[in-house]
């Protein structure tokens, strides 16, 4: 499957229970961040377990071309030869994301206050996406960005200087701009503030106490406000990436709709600032267990095991739990589907400017296959249709956005009708081994446009 080739039709349906373990891989955040800090520290980090979707290796390139080393070594092992904080080099040619507003957004933090030049570019989806989220902090230190009108890629950034550090209030609940704040900070003089209303993911600043920067987090009545002295040196780290929990969310949802299931999805992390969807499933009435709970690498982690619920009933998700979910509401909405009565989805705006405009593009797919949503700038509802209640029978735009085709492919596992998706390719960027993990499972998918 490829991200940026001819699109992989795909067709899921019904056939029978998903039994069995299903391994998922690296978190995608903590791999970002693993290849980023590495590059910044002095000396040989080692990684187990990174992620090796497609996002993830757009941004193992862009590390070398600013100057690190980056070696491949088996599967999801790899070292990283750093060169410092403010070490980075000037890279010879544009940096392609790919897919990735993670990436791209990191990585222009990364770079930020060096000065060099560089120019950002990526896929049709993140070249539609807004960029002066993280330029305008970025500018506040001294950078200086040119990019397309509305702020979008390709986009040149120049580095500051002679940077200052910054005190920010995030405007939008975002742990990618919190992130691209912090790490611009990181080749500052003085302390860098970063002050949110809504806490966003946290791995940033556990990763970058990890690699030795003296970073706190003071809960007050703002928010929670993250202070980071600059000019560290920063510690080249071991270090075991933890499963995705936001993978975790498809074998996991799949199994809680498709009639007679039991899953054991091993090892995943349960952040607080990641685990909403698990919470909230729960109260929906899942039959989901959280196994061997325990802690590792100072994050509390379990075996998560979903069974087949036909007594899930629709919810007001709280509008505060968004961030801690924010990428799993398109699966939600599935689940939300095969429930009883109506799922309420407030405060998510920002599900519009992801890798497509999720509300939309959920909402058009349930739509064509039979299921009533209402959607409004920042809110959508899903009247659920019971158990084994969704018609299906249709074929479902992705937009460039993974998380979109693997949320359809799994109400095709539970709907009376197959459901398609006209690209399955972008999964490649997260979840390199869906296709083949699902089927493990026993779901039936076939490579082509069957509804
Ligand atoms: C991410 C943050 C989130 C999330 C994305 C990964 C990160 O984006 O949607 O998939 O690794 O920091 P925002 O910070 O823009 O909400």
């Amino acid at each position: 499957m490829s991200g940026h080739g001819d699109p992989v039709p795909m067709t899921a349906r019904k056939g029978g229970a998903l039994k069995g373990v299903a391994d998922v891989p690296g978190d995608k955040s903590i791999s970002h961040r693993s290849l980023i800090l590495g590059a910044l520290s002095v000396g040989e980090t080692r990684i187990a377990g990174l992620l090796e979707g497609q996002d993830v290796l757009d941004t193992a390139r862009a590390m070398q071309a600013f100057g690190a080393e980056v070696i491949h070594e088996g599967e999801g092992a790899w070292r990283v030869h750093g060169v410092g904080v403010g070490g980075f080099g000037e890279p010879e040619d544009v940096i392609d994301c790919g897919n990735s507003g993670t990436g791209v957004r990191l990585i222009m933090g990364a770079m930020a206050t060096t000065p060099i030049t560089a120019t950002f570019t990526g896929d049709a989806s993140l070249r539609k996406r807004p960029m002066a989220r993280v330029t305008d902090p970025l500018a506040l230190f001294g950078t200086q960005a040119v990019g397309r009108a509305g702020g979008r890629l390709p986009m040149t950034l120049v580095g500051a200087a002679d940077p200052l550090p910054v005190r920010y209030t995030l405007p939008v609940p975002s742990a990618q701009v919190k992130s691209a704040v912090l790490l611009a900070g990181l080749n500052a003089p003085g302390e860098t503030v970063v002050i949110e209303a809504e806490a966003t993911r946290d791995h940033t600043e556990r990763m970058l106490a990890g690699f030795g920067a003296e970073v706190s987090t003071e809960v007050t009545e703002e928010g929670r406000v993250i202070t980071l002295r600059g000019r560290p040196e920063l510690r080249p780290q071991d270090i075991v990436v933890p499963r995705d929990p936001s993978s975790a969310a498809f074998p996991v949802c799949a199994a809680l709709i498709t009639e007679g299931s039991d899953v054991l999805v091993p090892n995943i992390g349960l952040n607080p600032t990641r685990a909403g969807l698990f919470t909230t499933l729960r109260e929906m009435g899942a039959v989901l267990t959280y196994e061997n709970e325990r802690e590792e690498g100072g994050e509390p982690v379990a075996d998560l095991r979903a069974r087949f619920s036909p007594d899930m009933k629709g919810i007001d998700v709280p509008p505060e739990r968004a961030a801690s979910m924010i990428d799993e509401y398109p699966i939600l909405s599935v689940v939300a589907a095969c429930a009883e009565g109506r799922t309420v989805m407030r405060g998510v705006k920002e599900l519009r400017v992801k890798e497509s405009d999720r509300i939309a593009a959920m909402a058009d797919g349930l739509r064509a296959c039979g299921v009533t949503v209402e959607d409004g700038p920042d809110w959508w509802i899903v009247e659920g249709r019971g158990p084994g209640g969704v018609p299906g029978g249709a074929t479902c735009a992705t937009h460039l956005d993974h998380r979109i085709a693997m949320s359809f492919l799994c109400l095709g596992l539970a709907s009376q009708k197959p459901v398609g998706v006209d690209d399955a390719g972008p999964i490649v960027t997260s979840f390199p081994i869906f296709e083949s993990l699902m089927r493990g499972l026993g779901a039936h998918l076939d490579r082509a446009n069957r509804t």
